[in-house]
């Protein structure tokens, strides 16, 4: 994948700016808070139609305009004429993709042609976070990979809402409980093929992740991904014996259901344990609670580094990867061994930073300088 320019208008603190990316390796440089990140962001939600640090897109919007726009062209091994992609959102309206000039009717038909993997401190959160955030991990990737999978996502979170606002009603007797069945057929259904899916992507990256972690720890270390599916084990099973396992699940937390309101069971409440073996032969631990903040972070770069194989091995290309401040985090070892790692796969690159003197080496002197400054390119 190759972003070979882009156009931002009212988006966060850019009004109207237009920027080319005639390099592999473009650097973003400017003080805080000009719109390093911001322009990182619209990349990102090209690429996901997400921002990797909202859920709400009217934050994306320039403050006090009520609509942004943006626009890039991006090249893909496949296609050599490139494309044309523009997403535009008006304040609580909903966001609009266009490629090549004619309207994409499902965001979902977008997914996945341009792909991106983001590194940003925030990344840490993976192994420390809750498992909201490893959840929204999954997805992200696995909806860039699979386009029926985000299909899949969509239909489950509709019927869990569905669901979910059916239990509240049936709990002040404003519904009758036989209603649920349609709902929680529908997220059986769904659910099933989503665990499945999760189970064969955590699968790949459990490999990639654990031989970046090898290269990453200087020590004997060893790093296990242990998926926690909250339907049970049903990776094994036929899709009609899941589908009934999950059923049952629903059916006996169901008075819990009624009186909480909300559904316990099913995709929404996987999670996924980061577990580090010390010494070989000796027990696993969980990161999250044993690591130290140096560990963590190792692992957290490991897991996006597979995120990036696992790119690789479906769509046979890069995506465009971005380090938001992650150089300034990770020892100079760390850095290094990143850095050359996207450079001998050629990978483009957005790599932001406040200090250009790091760079002044000729090793980078190729690199595409983008200086920013108050949501202006300099
Ligand atoms: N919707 C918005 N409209 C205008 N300015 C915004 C908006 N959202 C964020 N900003 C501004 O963008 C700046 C932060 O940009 P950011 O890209 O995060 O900085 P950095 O260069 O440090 O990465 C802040 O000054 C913030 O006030
Ligand atoms: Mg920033």
């Amino acid at each position: 994948m190759r972003l070979n320019s882009l156009v931002l208008r009212n988006f966060r603190n850019y009004a109207d700016c237009e920027i080319e990316f005639p390099d592999r390796v473009n650097l973003v440089v400017g003080k805080n808070a000009q719109g390093k990140t911001n322009l990182l962001e619209a990349i990102h939600f090209i690429g996901t139609s997400k921002s990797h640090r909202t859920f709400l897109d009217d934050e994306l919007i320039k403050h006090d305009g009520d609509w942004f726009y943006l626009r890039a062209c991006i090249t893909d091994s496949s296609d050599v004429d490139g494309m044309t992609v523009e997403v535009s959102k008006e304040l609580r309206g909903n966001k609009k993709f266009k490629l090549n000039g004619t309207a994409i009717p499902k965001v979902s038909a977008w997914i996945g042609r341009f792909q991106v993997v983001f590194f940003a401190p925030e990344s840490l959160s993976l192994v420390k976070g809750s498992p909201v955030g490893r959840r929204r991990f999954l997805d992200t990737l696995i909806s860039q990979i699979d386009r029926s999978y985000l299909r899949r996502l969509q239909n489950y979170q509709v019927a869990l809402k569905q669901r979910n606002r059916l239990l509240k009603q049936i709990r002040s007797n404003y519904a009758e409980k036989n209603l649920l069945e349609p709902w929680d057929g529908l997220l059986a259904e769904n659910g099933v093929s989503i665990t499945k899916t999760r189970f064969s992507v955590i699968q790949s990256l459990k490999i990639h992740a654990c031989r970046k972690h090898e290269n990453l720890s200087d020590s004997c270390e060893r790093l296990d991904i242990v998926y926690h599916p909250s339907v049970g084990e049903v990776v094994e099973a036929s899709s009609d014996d899941a589908i009934r396992q999950f059923l049952v699940k629903l059916e006996s937390a169901r008075s819990a259901d009624y009186m909480r309101g909300t559904t316990s069971v099913g995709p929404h409440r996987d999670d996924f344990d980061l577990m580090i073996q010390g010494q070989e032969g000796s027990a696993y631990y969980e990161a999250k609670s044993y690591c130290s903040q140096g560990q963590q972070r190792t692992i957290a770069v490991a897991l996006k580094l597979a995120e990036l194989e696992v790119f690789r091995e479906h769509h046979g290309s890069n995506p465009v990867v971005m380090l938001d401040d992650v150089l300034s985090e990770l020892d100079s070892m760390r850095s290094k061994m990143l850095l050359e790692l996207l450079e001998r796969l050629s990978v483009q690159t957005f790599i932001t930073t406040t200090e250009i003197d790091m760079w002044s080496s000729p090793h980078y002197k190729d690199c595409h300088i983008i200086r920013v400054q108050d949501g202006e390119i300099l």
